[in-house]
């Protein structure tokens, strides 16, 4: 549905699931996200039965898969979440699933296509992200999307026995215009 040069987003469907469960239960990906209690099948079904009918507007959060855009292979989910119509801004997560896949390029690509999406068709003015100080690997991957570094919120995280700092960073729409105005695309299909 949005394409980038590497990959495509498109809606969630329940059929995922079973590309969902083959990597989704690995502490090293999971190291970095929010939780790393196990999700058994069950929990990940109602969770995708749930996010396939999202509506951004009545719910305050879109989640996308991200397919390789050659091969249409599942890669893993991107989203943006608590969506304020106010404030116009919302906060942005991203996970690639299969370790196999980190580091060749698919994250920065599907986070430029979700910034387009957040800017050009929900018309959001910021979006702003949480990541752990250790992951200089999505700090790395953000900053090349557009995303600048705002600031730390001080040991936000227990992760592996270890209190970690979150970094903030952010992106305002007048930023993301400038490398992508009206009438551009970060790729095509
Ligand atoms: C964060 C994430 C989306 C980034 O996507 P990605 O496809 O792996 O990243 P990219 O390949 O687009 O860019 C990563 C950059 O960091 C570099 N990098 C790769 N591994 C690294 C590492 N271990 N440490 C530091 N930099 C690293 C890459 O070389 C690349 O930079 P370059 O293009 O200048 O060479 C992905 O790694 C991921 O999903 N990780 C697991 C879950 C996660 O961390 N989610 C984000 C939570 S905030």
């Amino acid at each position: 549905m949005y394409y980038g040069e590497m990959v495509c987003l498109r809606a969630l469907e329940v059929e995922d699931l079973d590309d969902i469960m083959r990597h989704w239960n690995n502490l090293e990906i999971r190291q970095y996200l929010n939780s790393q209690t196990p999700m058994s099948r069950q929990a990940e079904r109602q969770w995708l039965e749930k996010s396939t009918t999202l509506d951004p507007w009545r719910d305050g959060k879109m989640i996308l898969a991200i397919e390789n855009k050659k091969t249409g292979k599942f890669l893993g989910t991107v989203s943006i979440f608590d969506i304020s119509k106010q404030h116009k801004r919302a906060e942005f997560g991203i996970a690639i699933h299969n370790p196999e896949n980190l580091g060749k390029g698919y994250g920065t690509d599907a986070t430029r296509v979700m910034l387009w999406v957040a800017f050009h068709i929900l018309g959001l003015n910021s979006i702003f992200l949480h990541t752990l100080g250790s992951n200089e690997r999505a700090q790395k991957a953000y900053e090349k999307a557009g995303f600048k570094r705002a600031g730390v919120y001080r040991k936000g995280a227990f992760v592996k026995g270890v209190f970690q700092d979150f970094i903030i960073m952010d992106i305002l729409k007048e930023e993301f215009l400038m490398e992508y105005p009206p009438g551009t695309e970060v790729g095509r299909s």
